[in-house]
């Protein structure tokens, strides 16, 4: 494991600003680096507000000031200049490949030998990011959730050819760093495949809330009642007002993203194609499901409409497990339940799935017979009930 200090963020944008404030939480001397004066400033600003609340809750490590955590942060626009000392560099630029590539080659071409690069992206493929740099062996994932500083997951991913050490010191570096919300937990990806652990097993769920969605609009229901029947008891937001938060395009492009990857039966539905086609792309816009003109909707879901089955959700979340089980992202079902828990803060299907696989697989051949959608058919893993023994 190499031995860390200086820790250099690319990017200090929404994800940028909170990673860079959990290193210096950590005590790391941190550069960050942005071609953004503005977001630079911002992102600084973020920072500074956040170790005020942390002081004010009496958070700080005794014998340190908001001063002391802000004095080992540096900002620049100059990227060779930031790299030239780092031990291991964060890139959390926007999600494009050939910015990410560029960026990658520029970091190992001017870093010393040891220094890691770890990109934070949600759906590039970490081999590819690496492709072109003269040392693919130091180029790791380490995908945050938003924001760093409460989320308690961490992926780190292996990409092909990133080396053990590199791994090894991705993991150790992201135990060290703290969480707010409780106890950071840091998961191994073995594999890069499309959505990592997380983003993969929750995504074929978006294959019935399209069919969800599209079937309410035919029979003329209520958006509330089709929310009431789609929210997971007990979370801060409802499930089509957390859409219209997010961005309706966001959610387009990650279906569309999926649909070439890993199956042309994610394709969005026809509500959300309409939607993102006639701009109503949610709270950015003002409109989405719901109208937020006026601020945040506050809609009454005491009505259901009764077209879900949560079983259903169940029966495809524990599919994708045992199918990235098969794949090899992971070694054993209790890493995505706890990778769930720790990502999304609700229990995972996969001890359940454990005593109830026959039932959840008669329920997907049943479920890929009605809509359509044999993505959505048992996989052999879950057939063979195998996957219990890969603890
Ligand atoms: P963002 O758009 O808020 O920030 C990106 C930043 O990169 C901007 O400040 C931009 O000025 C900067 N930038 C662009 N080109 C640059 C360059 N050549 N040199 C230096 N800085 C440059 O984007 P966000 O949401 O922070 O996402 C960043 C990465 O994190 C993406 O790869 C995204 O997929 C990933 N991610 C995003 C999550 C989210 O919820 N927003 C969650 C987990 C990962």
């Amino acid at each position: 494991m190499i031995d860390i200090n200086n820790i250099v963020i690319i990017g200090l944008g929404d994800m940028g600003k909170g990673i860079a404030q959990v290193c210096l939480m950590a005590g790391y001397n941190v550069s960050a680096v942005d071609t953004n004066y503005e977001i630079l400033n911002k992102g600084v600003d973020y920072i500074k507000s956040g170790f005020e609340k942390l002081k004010k809750k009496g958070k700080l490590q005794e014998g340190l000031s908001v001063g002391d955590y802000l004095s080992k942060l540096k900002t620049t626009s100059d990227l060779i200049e930031a790299v030239k000392d780092a031990d291991l560099v964060i890139e959390a630029v926007s999600e494009n490949l050939d910015l990410k590539q560029k960026i990658c080659k520029t970091v190992i071409d001017n870093s010393l030998d040891h220094c890691i690069l770890a990109s934070n992206t949600s759906s590039l493929s970490i081999t590819e990011i690496a492709k072109n740099c003269g040392k693919p062996n130091n180029v790791i994932g380490i995908h945050f959730s938003n924001p760093a500083p409460l989320m308690r997951l961490i992926e780190v991913i292996k990409g092909d050819t990133s080396s053990q050490k590199s791994m090894d010191t991705g993991v150790e570096i992201s135990k060290s760093l703290p969480c707010l919300r409780g106890e950071r937990y840091v998961v191994r990806v073995l594999k890069d495949r499309p959505g990592f652990i997380l983003n993969r097993v929750l995504s074929p769920s978006s294959i019935y809330t399209n069919y969800i969605i599209d079937l309410a609009y035919e029979k003329g229901i209520p958006w509330e009642q089709v929310d009431a029947d789609l929210t997971r008891p007990n979370t801060p937001m409802s499930a089509l007002i957390l859409s219209d938060f997010v961005g309706l395009d966001i959610t387009y492009n990650v279906q569309l993203y999926y649909a070439e990857k890993l199956s042309p039966d994610y394709k969005p539905g026809k509500v959300l194609t309409k939607q993102v086609e006639q701009g109503k792309l949610g709270k950015k816009t003002g409109q989405g499901y719901y109208d937020w003109s006026k601020g945040r909707p506050n809609p009454d879901l005491s009505k259901k409409a009764g077209l879900v089955n949560r079983e259903v959700f169940t029966a495809i979340t524990t599919n994708e497990g045992c199918r990235i089980l098969e794949e090899g992202l992971v070694s054993g079902w209790k890493i995505i339940d706890e990778v769930i828990l720790a990502g999304m803060n609700f229990q995972g299907p996969m001890k359940y799935a454990t005593k109830n696989h026959n039932q959840l697989k008669k329920l997907l051949e049943e479920t890929a017979k009605k809509l359509g959608k044999s993505y959505l058919k048992p996989c052999n893993l879950l057939i063979s009930g195998k996957f219990i023994d890969m603890k």
